[in-house]
């Protein structure tokens, strides 16, 4: 069967600015928006950007936004919109435009850099490193991140805020020092102060947006910052914790 032609509006533009183009493009059966950008490309607008990898959900590349809402083009389906209803695309508005589709997202490569890498106990040869199954599974959640910055994108505190982008780590690297602070064998770091003391933490309020946008529907909020919030909660009005500290620090 023949499919049905249906109304596109595409962001088009560079850094210098752009606006949206009106398409109309037929549709069939079955098809994500990422097929219908790729229709594009193949017949009417060929010099038309977009970055996309494995159109399985897995490689996190093909982040947009779609009629407002960050979302993976390959993971949503036509079929999720009103017959008549016109489709906008649009690219990811927290980071800086390249061309059409594409978003320059190294903001978030660089908070990655700046977080501290795995450091186990020293002096213990990698073949005595041991680890119940138990903690295994504990941070597991957070290994299923596929890199989408969806998340990062959709946090308020930088997606309007561009004076906040150099005090916040995002919602991405919170469960990556979550991760780490379950990590059995991750003793050099204290992970909870570094969130709160490096990675600006205390901005998070909590709206769970970013939790709302994950495709892998990782519990971001519940699982990832808010256990690393009570717990530095906790130490600070801790007497003993703070007593110790105190006497450490002379
Ligand atoms: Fe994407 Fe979820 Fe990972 Fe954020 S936590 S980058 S939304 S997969
Ligand atoms: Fe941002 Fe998520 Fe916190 S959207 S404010 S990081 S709960
Ligand atoms: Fe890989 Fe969409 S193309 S997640």
């Amino acid at each position: 069967t023949r499919g049905t032609v249906r109304k596109f509006k595409v962001w088009r533009g560079d850094a210098q600015g752009g606006s949206l183009e009106d398409f109309e493009v037929e549709v069939n059966e079955g098809e994500v928006v990422l097929d219908i950008i790729h229709r594009l490309q193949a017949t009417q607008a060929p010099d038309l950007a977009v970055r996309w990898n494995c159109k399985a959900g897995k490689c996190g590349s093909c982040s947009m936004e779609i009629n407002g809402k960050p979302r993976l083009g390959c993971m949503t389906r036509m079929a999720s919109f009103e017959p008549d209803e016109v489709v906008t695309v649009t690219p990811l508005r927290t980071f800086p435009v390249i061309r059409d589709l594409v978003t320059d997202v190294s903001f978030n490569y660089e908070k990655a850099r700046e977080t501290p890498a795995f450091a186990p106990p020293p002096g213990v040869p990698g073949r005595d490193y041991r680890m119940q199954q138990v903690d295994v599974e504990r941070s597991q959640e957070f290994r299923k991140c596929i890199e989408c910055f969806l998340c990062q994108n959709t946090c308020h505190v930088v997606r309007d805020h561009e004076e906040n982008k150099e005090a916040f780590a995002g919602p991405r690297y919170f469960i990556r020092a979550a991760e780490l602070d379950m990590h059995p064998l991750d003793v050099r770091t204290d992970r909870k102060e570094y969130a709160q003391n490096e990675q600006g933490l205390g901005f998070c309020n909590i709206t769970k947006c970013c939790t709302e946008v994950c495709p892998e529907h990782i519990k971001i909020t519940d699982n990832g910052i808010i256990p690393m919030k009570e717990r530095v909660v906790d130490r600070r009005f801790d007497p003993i914790v703070f007593l110790g500290r105190k006497i450490f620090r002379r």
